[in-house]
């Protein structure tokens, strides 16, 4: 026999020499849930070990994350119910919660890379991801409150931006406001190919933030499609994305490597509720290795091309990599 593929996997050592993909906590962004309030500290029920913190029980938390070596967070904010309206005014607020919240990290731990997640959809009355006109979320209005809603977070600090709204033509204006702002350095991560799925479940639970009627397929992607993914990715860049964004992640890693296989900019993984929660709950259940599955599953996202992985999962990883 001349091809005896298993003579480069004899040993560890060996393994080792000839591994070609590499993952460190570098590469992770850790999403953490803020809500409006006080002493607020609710695990998730969907989400086991994912909790919503007010800002006055911030500080512990984010010492644990810092302490681990997670660089990067993603902020999402849960207002005051009672703060909703059917045209998301607090999400544009100076002194709503993403935007206080961002004011807090970047006083307390500098260090930490904030980008803030831009849509309405937690914001608004009806859930959706946008200015309603019946059932219709509008497109052109609906961008110009995430450009207020982009130029409010980074006035608080947030060191970048990522739009997940699906609106058309949000990059190009949002690109276009920070830089009349004079925030040209400022980068956008655009969730540009993001699918209409089910996997966010969990997360709408997290955030309050399910639509009151109908779903999100006016806006997001239909899975039913191989071809659309490029044609978001195209748009995005030409309007000035600076990071592309799948998601979710490990049931769509065919789109991630076709992107990251044809496209030169960075491109980021969301590993979203939906696949933490599974791996969680089978992993509950004694069926799963957890730490075992969780490893592959950051080493195929990796694999699939992707620089940057969004996940729930990051401070077990940095617990395991610890030891
Ligand atoms: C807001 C937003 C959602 C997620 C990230 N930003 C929910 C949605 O679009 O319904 C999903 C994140 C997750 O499931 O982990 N638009
Ligand atoms: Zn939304």
């Amino acid at each position: 026999m001349i091809n005896r593929t298993r003579r480069t996997r004899s040993s560890q050592t060996m393994r080792d020499l000839v591994a070609n993909v590499t993952f460190s906590l570098d590469n992770l962004v850790y999403p953490i849930f803020v809500e409006e309030g006080q002493n607020i500290k609710k695990e998730i029920p969907s989400m086991p070990g994912q909790f919503r913190l007010s800002i006055d029980n911030l500080k512990e938390e984010l010492q644990e994350i810092k302490n681990l070596g997670i660089k990067s967070l993603l902020v999402f904010g849960i207002p005051e119910a009672n703060k909703k309206d059917p045209v998301g005014t607090e999400a544009y607020n100076d002194n709503g919660i993403v935007q206080e919240a961002v004011r807090f990290i970047k006083k307390e731990f500098p260090e930490f890379l904030l980008i803030t997640d831009v849509c309405m959809c937690e914001y608004t009355s009806h859930g959706h991801c946008g200015l309603l006109n019946g059932e219709e979320v509008l497109n052109d209005e609906t961008v110009e409150l995430l450009c207020k809603i982009a130029i409010s977070h980074v006035k608080a600090g947030a060191d970048m931006v990522a739009p997940s709204d699906m609106m058309d033509g949000r990059i190009a204006a949002m690109r276009k406001a920070l830089d009349k702002e004079g925030f040209v350095n400022v980068p956008i991560m655009a969730y540009s190919i993001k699918y209409a799925s089910s996997y966010y479940g969990p997360f709408r639970d997290a955030a309050d933030s399910a639509p009151s009627f109908g779903d999100r397929k006016a806006y997001q992607m239909d899975y039913r499609n191989s071809k659309d993914y490029l044609i978001e990715a195209r748009n995005d860049i030409n309007e000035g994305a600076d990071i592309i964004m799948v998601k979710p992640g490990m049931p769509y890693l065919d789109v991630v490597k076709a992107i990251a296989d044809s496209i030169d900019l960075p491109v980021a993984v969301y590993n979203v509720s939906g696949e933490y929660s599974m791996v969680k709950a089978a992993s509950q259940m004694g069926w799963i290795d957890e730490k075992k599955i969780v490893m592959e599953n950051m080493y195929a996202m990796r694999r699939a091309g992707a620089s940057i992985i969004i996940t729930y999962h990051a401070k077990d990883i940095a617990k395991w990599m610890e030891k």
